[in-house]
């Protein structure tokens, strides 16, 4: 299959592209980091520049899945969890715009370059869902706007550190919300599409606490893999990769209208999202608001 990924150099998306190359699968990954992309290039994978924290580079990657279709799944795994405020080259929350308005800038563009009974597939997280209750702090809205210009938000946390906790958890939301939205509005144009989001679970051992202090930062890419607690809601990069490429493959998702599937212990489940994330109204604003912010139709 021709499947294309971000998040492809590191953590669960490097383990997802280990395991669907040594299956024999045609790989394109969009990363910014081009020499963590070069061990890819060296397994026969292509590499494309992507820089989700640009609308201009994501366009531009957008146009490299054209020239590479017909495209089987679309794996929209690349996000950042950040404890400091910081905004995008266009403005927007840097967490906001990468892990959601990119991603669904891409899924706009690429959705017709993909195969009839073709995969969409984008990586949330249980923190998206405040009954969870993971310890970061739960969405209290997805509204685009607010999420997007953060200053706006008359609910916003004044410690930063819980600040972007809280913005990571709700872009979260926003890739759950894209997923069903996305089913929902091709249900009659495309109703081959098999379209998902992904939540591999509390999954220490990757790189996504870098931007934190050191101690924690260390304890998570470090200390908690080593202490060996599996099942669960917690998991390792290895087995939530594994099931990730198993979610963009294996006949047994193809059902997944805009599901959600979640990691415990050790498989995937599909279970209902957050209640925040059932919200068809809501789900039908964000997409117009973030359409608008990319410069696309409704
Ligand atoms: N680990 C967990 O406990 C956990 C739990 C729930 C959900 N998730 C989700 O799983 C996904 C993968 O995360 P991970 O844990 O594997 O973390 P990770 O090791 O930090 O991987 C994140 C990936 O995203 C890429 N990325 C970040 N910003 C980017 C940008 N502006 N442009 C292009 N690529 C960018 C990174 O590329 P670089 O190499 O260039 O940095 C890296 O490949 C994320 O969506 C995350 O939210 C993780």
């Amino acid at each position: 299959m021709r499947i294309v990924i971000t998040g492809g150099t590191s953590g669960i998306g490097a383990v997802a592209c280990d395991a669907l190359l040594t299956a024999g699968h045609s790989l394109m990954i969009g990363a910014r980091n081009r020499t963590a992309a070069a061990l890819w290039k060296g397994r026969g994978a292509h590499i494309e520049a992507l820089d989700l924290a640009s609308l201009a580079s994501t366009r531009a990657f957008a146009e490299a899945i054209a020239a590479f279709a017909p495209v089987d799944a679309l794996v929209l795994n690349a996000g950042v969890q950040l404890v400091q405020p910081a905004r995008s080259i266009d403005g927007f929350d840097l967490t906001f715009a990468t892990n959601h308005l990119a991603h669904y800038l891409l899924a706009r563009l690429a959705t017709p370059y993909l195969v009839s009974g073709g995969r969409v597939l984008l990586t949330s997280s249980g923190t998206h869902d405040a009954a969870e209750k993971t310890g970061i702090p739960p969405p209290l809205h997805a509204d685009a706007r607010l999420l997007a210009f953060p200053e706006h938000d008359g609910a916003l946390d004044r410690d930063p550190g819980t600040r972007g906790r809280r913005a990571y958890a709700s872009s979260k939301l926003a890739n759950v919300m894209t997923a069903r939205e996305l089913a929902a509005r091709l249900k009659a144009t495309r109703p081959d599409l098999t379209i998902a989001a992904f939540d591999p679970g509390f999954t220490p051992g990757t790189g996504l606490a870098r931007a934190y202090p050191g101690v924690i930062s260390f304890a998570f890419k470090a200390v908690l893999p080593a202490l060996r607690v599996f099942g669960g809601r917690v998991s390792t990069p290895k087995v939530s990769g594994r099931l990730l490429a198993a979610l963009a493959v294996s006949p047994a998702y193809a059902h997944a209208r805009g599901a959600y599937f979640a990691v415990r212990a050790n498989q995937l489940q599909e279970k209902p999202p957050a209640i925040l994330a059932q919200d068809a109204k809501a789900c039908a604003a964000l997409w117009d608001e973030s359409a608008a912010m990319v410069g696309l139709p409704a």
